[in-house]
């Protein structure tokens, strides 16, 4: 691309907190050249408005035959990206194609839809903040191991009729699917492990339907093979599983981390003079779960923001760097404060996507952060994360800590 006075940023497949490298890379311009794992060239968009305008593009394409590299055979088999690119499912095709792979799960997402949800998601928090507190036993407990990764993969289980024993090892496997740092070798193996799981899983709501997604599908390419292949099944079960917890894992993380960071910003919540949807969507802006999400490849030599990007180039979506971008959110760009979303003419963030490929699953990640953020607080009023530094996800893609250390 044509921005050579700009060094090509490293991205580190340890991942770690993005915001010091987003403000260094956006200081220079909206658009940047990176290096992905493998000595792979791609390029990141970072600035809100050019990201609006990337992912709005006619020009753009998500399906992987417009990945130059992967194309001309330059894409190791074990690449940690390669599953993000290949998957088959709504989120790497384009045109017809997405639209028929998204409408046939689209209905389960709707706003109404989920709302019947809502009895079951408070059941469920009740439940767990019951289990955090016996796990706590008065001392520090992990809110993540406790709260924040049980609640939406329960949700997504019931959700596609999954068994609840299935559930740990799917999010190992979709761990190891969207850290950025694996070998070859793990990557290849959690890959055949999931698609073997998931075929059995299928296999099962073949034998028994019930009243869930899985077996909608199911229903939906015994019709007719035009609707829905073998293969776009368990990618699509694959990708709802995947997006369905591990991002908003990471918005619950993330906010609690915020508010109790920001105790005046928790208070406003506690009281009343702010709602809990805004400290979701002041989460969403001030600390995206999804950090850069692979991939979109420009169809042609393409110009944003003055920046030409070569066709077939693996372009990520900045959306943890768009939250953030001063030309948008204003000069306190970096300052947590529920109250901003509502704001007169406050700027709406990115950080559930942008045009046809906006998060399908936006409605039931709100409502399941605004219950567990809202139940959480409400019964431990006091509670506190003691420690500061903590670990990330090794991931870039993702934006979240593995753990989280609470006293209640
Ligand atoms: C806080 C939680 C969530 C965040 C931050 C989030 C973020 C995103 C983003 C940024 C995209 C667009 C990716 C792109 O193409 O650039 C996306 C797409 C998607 N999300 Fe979410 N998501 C969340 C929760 C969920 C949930 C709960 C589900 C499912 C139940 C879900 C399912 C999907 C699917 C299927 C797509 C692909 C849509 C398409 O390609 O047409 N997401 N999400």
């Amino acid at each position: 691309m044509n921005t050579s006075s700009v060094p090509p940023h490293r991205l580190n497949p340890a991942g770690g907190s993005p915001h010091a490298d987003n403000a260094r890379l956006l200081a220079h311009g909206p658009v940047a050249p990176v290096v992905l794992p493998g000595e792979v060239e791609g390029v990141a968009v970072l600035g809100h408005e050019a990201l609006k305008d990337f992912l709005s593009r006619a020009d753009v394409a998500k399906d992987a035959r417009h990945f130059a590299a992967l194309r001309d055979g330059r894409i190791a088999a074990g690449w940690p990206l390669r599953t993000f690119a290949t998957v088959r499912g709504m989120t790497t095709a384009d045109g017809a194609d997405h639209r028929r792979l998204r409408s046939l799960v689209s209905k389960a997402f709707t706003a109404r839809r989920v709302e019947l949800l809502r009895p079951r998601v408070e059941a469920m928090t009740a439940d767990l903040l019951d289990g955090l507190e016996r796990a706590a036993g008065g001392g520090v407990v992990d809110l993540v191991r406790h709260f924040a990764l049980p609640l939406p993969i329960g949700v997504i289980g019931e959700l596609l009729g999954i068994d609840a024993e299935y559930r740990d090892t799917l999010h190992r496997l979709s761990d190891r699917l969207v850290a950025t740092d694996v070998g070859p070798e793990e990557v290849m193996a959690a890959n055949r492990e999931m698609v073997a799981l998931l075929s059995a899983v299928a296999a099962g709501r073949a034998e028994r339907p019930g009243d869930d997604l899985t077996s909608a599908l199911i229903a939906a390419r015994d019709e007719d093979g035009d609707r829905l292949s073998q293969e776009e099944l368990i990618g699509t079960l694959l990708l709802m599983v995947v997006a369905g917890h591990e991002t908003t894992l990471g918005l619950i993380a993330n906010a609690v981390r915020a508010l109790c960071a920001h105790r005046d910003q928790l208070a406003l919540l506690t009281n009343g003079e702010a709602g809990w949807p805004d400290a979701v969507e002041e989460t969403l802006r001030w600390d995206a779960p999804v950090s850069l999400f692979p991939f979109r490849y420009p169809v042609r030599d393409l110009t944003v923001d003055g920046a030409v990007i070569p066709q077939g180039t693996p372009v990520l979506a900045g959306y943890s760097a768009a939250g953030r971008d001063p030309a948008v959110h204003g000069p306190d760009a970096d300052r947590f404060d529920v109250t901003r979303p509502r704001r007169p003419g406050a700027a709406r963030h990115l950080s559930l996507g942008y045009g046809a490929h906006f998060c399908l699953g936006a409605p039931l990640a709100r409502m399941e952060a605004t219950i567990a953020l809202a139940r959480l607080f409400t019964r431990f009023p006091d509670l506190d994360v003691p420690e500061t530094r903590l670990p990330y996800r090794s991931s870039f893609v993702g934006n979240s800590v593995r753990a989280l250390p609470v006293r209640l």
